[in-house]
């Protein structure tokens, strides 16, 4: 592929799409979206508004972070903040199935009710190859695939999904990425799901279960940095185990588990080796930050047999 002629084309298409109307940007600070985000300011200019919503599943410090970078590249961001109505969505679910489906619902709804009020009739949006092939597959409910399994946005919804990258594998979008002159942080960035840390929170997601996570995430993520892993991260699971407080009495509390691994393409996976050193780093951060957590393991499974997130 020739990311600049991709580039060209898409913008092309775009413009020809839209028209004369107005669209939104589906914007999460992952690579895909950048890009789409990215391809639809330079096809519409101020007829596209980015928008960032704010579900209370993103990593720390996100929305802040994606917001700021953005406004730099003289891109303007509108952060909706959804997350009271992603928690009462998801409250109560525990099977992984139907916390996609209803995370995909609110995901819609929130940008439905976003696109009638600004008169947008179109919402662009980061779909790419293996989020198709896995919905499509039954492997797992992707958040933004849609119309490719016969449900029509436009009539549940009431806006025209266009979803220029849904060709492309990741090694792609960021070849599309470079060509667009995204910073470094944005086209190298490590991948991050569309439901955010819900994929890596087995059981119920409530925001206390969901910030033990992102703690987690974020100590996985610095600590592996050496090993350029495709994704690090940490998953909360439903079990708990018998541990002891420092009083040596004894606590019942929350088992964590450390991923990381090595991928291309996100359709097959490997662990990544991570040193003892490291992995005794990042059991002592986690038992730090998350005082609930009595044990730390580590995944060491490929996909397949296993997929890269928990749920
Ligand atoms: P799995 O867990 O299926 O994930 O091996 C493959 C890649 O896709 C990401 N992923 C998602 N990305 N919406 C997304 O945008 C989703 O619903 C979703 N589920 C998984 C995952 O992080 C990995 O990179």
């Amino acid at each position: 592929m020739n990311a600049r002629k991709f580039v060209r084309e898409a913008v092309a298409e775009i413009r020809e799409t839209v028209r004369d109307e107005r669209a939104i940007s589906a914007l999460s600070g992952g690579v895909d979206s950048s890009v789409v985000t990215a391809l639809g300011h330079r096809a519409l200019g101020d007829r596209l508004e980015v928008i960032f919503i704010d579900d209370g599943l993103m990593r720390q410090d996100e929305p802040r972070e994606v917001k700021e970078a953005f406004g730099e590249m003289g891109i303007k961001v509108r952060v909706i903040n959804a997350k009271k109505r992603f928690f009462a969505a998801l409250a109560g679910l525990t099977d992984p199935e139907d916390k996609r489906k209803a995370f995909r619902h609110t995901f819609y709804e929130v940008f439905g009710e976003a696109v009638k009020k600004s008169g947008a009739c179109f919402l662009l949006q980061g779909t790419i190859a293996p989020d198709v092939i896995e919905t499509k597959g039954k492997v797992k409910t992707q958040h933004n695939v849609l119309d490719q399994i016969g449900i029509s946005a436009k009539g549940k919804y009431g806006f025209q999904v266009i979803e220029p990258i849904k060709t492309l594998y990741k090694p792609g979008v960021r070849r599309v990425a470079r060509a667009l002159g995204l910073p470094k942080a944005f086209s190298e960035r490590m991948p991050f799901p569309g439901p955010g840390l819900m994929t890596r929170c087995v059981g119920e997601a409530t925001p206390r279960r969901i910030e033990i996570v992102r703690r987690a995430c974020k100590i996985a993520e610095e600590e592996t940095t050496r090993y350029k892993p495709f994704q690090a991260f940490g998953v909360l699971l439903a079990d708990k185990a018998t541990g002891l407080t420092k009083a040596g009495k004894r606590h019942y509390g929350d088992i964590v588990v450390i991923r990381c691994v090595q991928s291309k393409d996100a359709m097959t996976a490997t662990a990544t080796k991570l040193s003892w050193p490291v992995l005794e780093r990042i059991r002592e951060r986690v038992l730090e930050a998350c005082p609930t957590v009595t044990k730390v393991l580590l995944d060491i499974t490929g996909k397949p047999p296993s997929t890269i997130e928990y749920i």
